[in-house]
């Protein structure tokens, strides 16, 4: 971190900062759907590990602004636009509205990757070596997630499809 200039410094703790809050708001997002997704067991089998891994996520991005002598009581998470609306895409109770979460879920993993490999690119500009594979190490968790949900866009609208026609609850 020697050679890092205050601006490039203040960037990167900006960034963790605002990650912390991405995975807060993860967590949120994805507890909000778990309980609802009763004809969809391996959506919410694997959404409640990936809350689990959201949390060490936070908790990831604690340790490396830590390491900044940036103090954990003072984490002070700012609710983002981008993702308060994805949010809320999911929020509302819907029909469709495991189609809907199931979308917005890949848009919010998206934004994850976009996020951690901006990190990543941070650390590596302020030379935080330290914090480089807990970023990657939630980046790949993140790329997981996301190959995870798109593998179960088409089963999960065939599911949809069928049990809409046959009359059955089908959107949770
Ligand atoms: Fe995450």
């Amino acid at each position: 971190m020697s050679g890092a200039t205050d601006e490039a410094r203040s960037i990167y703790v900006t960034g963790l900062r605002n990650a912390h809050a991405m995975e807060n708001q993860a967590v949120e997002l994805l507890e909000r759907q778990v309980g609802r997704l009763e004809n969809y067991p391996a959506m919410a089998e694997r959404m409640r590990r990936h809350i689990e891994e959201s949390k060490q996520q936070a908790t990831r991005l604690e340790e490396a602004l830590s390491g900044l002598g940036t103090s954990h009581s003072a984490l002070k998470d700012t609710a983002m636009s981008l993702i308060g609306n994805l949010a809320a895409l999911a929020h509302t109770p819907a029909p469709d509205e495991v189609i809907k979460n199931t979308l917005a879920n890949f848009a919010f993993e998206h934004y994850e990757i976009a996020a951690y490999t901006s990190l990543l690119t941070l650390a590596d500009a302020v030379a935080h070596a330290a914090a480089v594979p807990l970023l990657k190490q939630s980046l790949d968790e993140e790329v997981a997630m996301a190959a995870w949900i798109e593998s179960q866009i088409g089963p999960t609208t065939l599911t949809f499809l069928q049990r809409s026609e046959a009359g059955e609850t089908a959107g949770r």
